[in-house]
């Protein structure tokens, strides 16, 4: 668990005022995490949107690369690992896209879509962002691209 404390601190302080809150966000993840030692972490868990018609996601509640390791596959491959187990049929992720360019980069990227977004207020509670935008992908789309970027 250190492991993960070091990495969440080393890539995410510089956007946070207070300091990272990882304890809430493990327990939002419920052990939903997958890292690469001193490189990357993700974290995801599943989700279903009220407006969503019933279409389940799992969902990337934060995904961050030790900035020395950028551009050069580490996300994928957590990604890769991540449909490795059992996922709904779309993978989605809220991302502000000020804030965090490039993981939208690596999100279109990747081919996902921006679809728009209406947050379940009793879900997602204080924590509400309105610059929110969803992205998301039908996870054996996602699969097939990083398989065949694998061969590249
Ligand atoms: C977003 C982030 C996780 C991407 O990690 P990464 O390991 O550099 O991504 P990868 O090298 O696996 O790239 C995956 C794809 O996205 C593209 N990509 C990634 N970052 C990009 C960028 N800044 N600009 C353009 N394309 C980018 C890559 O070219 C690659 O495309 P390809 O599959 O066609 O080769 C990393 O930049 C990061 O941690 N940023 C800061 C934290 C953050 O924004 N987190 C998101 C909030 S939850």
């Amino acid at each position: 668990m250190d492991d993960i404390r070091q990495l969440t601190a080393a890539i995410f302080s510089k956007y946070q005022n207070d300091p990272v809150p990882i304890d809430r966000w493990l327990r939002k993840v419920d052990g939903n995490i997958l890292y690469i030692k001193d490189k990357g972490v993700l974290m995801y868990h599943d989700r279903e949107l009220k407006n969503d018609n019933g279409k389940k996601s799992t969902h990337i509640w934060l995904c961050g690369v030790v900035s020395q390791y950028r551009l050069q596959g580490v996300a994928r491959a957590m990604l890769r690992s991540m449909l490795r187990n059992k996922c709904q049929p779309l993978v989605s992720a809220h991302v502000n896209r000020k804030k965090f360019p490039e993981m939208v980069a690596c999100l279109e990227q990747l081919g996902f879509k921006t679809v728009p977004l209406v947050l379940d207020r009793s879900a997602d509670g204080k924590h509400l962002e309105k610059a929110l935008e969803r992205f998301e992908i039908d996870t054996e789309v996602l699969r097939t691209r990083l398989a065949n970027l694998m061969k590249k």
